[in-house]
């Protein structure tokens, strides 16, 4: 880490170097030139640039920042563009946001997490000591950064695996399993609610049903990929509630996620 500090402070001298040598000779008028338009967009972005080049440093080591399948075997940890598209609908605001990135990177666990599939594949991210300004910096820049990723977040989780049934049998899970899924299915069913809030809530509760179930121990290998099929499947609706704007949208999802679910027991007993 000091390692780059330095060699960053010795680039930044040697350019303010090379612009003084422009501003003094006269054959070099240009590049003074261009040398003052990089400060003036350098200026305007100071904060988001800042952060973005230390997330480079610091993050990108394990986070890819966008997906890439040729790299996919190699991957540790998930694309970066994934974290952003787990914590915008769930802390939506750029304070809430930076504060629940914060929160994670200081302390990681299975009780935070709302990428469980990625605590599943890859385990808890391990934890590392970062200076605070830093860590409100790059959240600030993971919050503002437009990640050039136009596909949909699940689009290739969906292709790796579709609903199956097991031999043409339902995939047998515990009784416990059924009763959590059969609670949040009867709020579901039920719901009603002129509170966009509550809405909200409903979203979490399903969020945090898939959470159970993908951090459940006893769920391996070709139930797991099912289970996970389902709940990616769901992906968006949940995050589409939890963050929805108005009542009308909410509705949408919520109806969206009531029909999902009745594949739910089409598959899973
Ligand atoms: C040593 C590897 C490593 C480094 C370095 C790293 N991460 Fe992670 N990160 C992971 C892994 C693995 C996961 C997936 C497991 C998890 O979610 O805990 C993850 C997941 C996350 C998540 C999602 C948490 C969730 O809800 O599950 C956030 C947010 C995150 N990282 C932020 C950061 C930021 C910001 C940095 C840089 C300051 C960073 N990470 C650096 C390995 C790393």
């Amino acid at each position: 880490m000091l390692n780059i500090k330095i060699s960053t402070l010795i680039i930044a001298l040697l350019l303010f170097a090379g612009c003084n040598t422009g501003q003094t000779n006269n054959k070099h008028k240009n590049s003074g030139a261009k040398t003052v338009v990089a400060k003036t967009t350098r200026a305007e972005t100071a904060d988001n640039s800042a952060g973005y080049r230390l997330m480079k440093q610091k993050c990108f080591i394990c986070h890819l920042e966008t997906p890439d399948p040729a790299k996919r075997s190699q991957m540790i940890a998930p694309p970066m563009v994934r974290v952003q598209q787990h914590y915008k609908p769930a802390y939506p605001t750029k304070e809430a946001f930076v504060k629940a990135v914060v929160a994670y990177v200081k302390n990681p666990s299975e009780a935070k997490t709302l990428m469980p599939g990625a605590v599943k594949r890859f385990k808890v991210m391990p934890k590392l000591i970062y200076d605070d300004k830093e860590l409100q910096l790059i959240a600030s820049a993971l919050f503002e950064t437009n990640f050039n990723n136009p596909g949909a977040m699940n689009r290739t989780a969906m292709q790796q695996a579709k609903l199956q049934l097991n031999n043409g049998k339902k995939w047998k899970l515990k009784k416990q399993t059924m009763q959590k899924v059969n609670v949040v299915v009867s709020k579901l069913q039920g719901f009603h609610s002129d509170n966009l809030s509550a809405y909200h809530q409903l979203g979490k509760d399903v969020f945090n049903l898939s959470k159970a179930l993908l951090l459940d121990k006893s769920y391996k290998n070709d139930l797991y990929k099912q289970l996970q099929a389902f709940f990616h499947g769901i992906e968006e609706n949940m995050h589409s509630l939890i963050s929805a704007k108005d009542i009308t949208a909410a509705q949408q999802q919520t109806e969206i996620l009531k029909k999902k679910f009745n594949r739910f027991y089409q598959y899973f007993e």
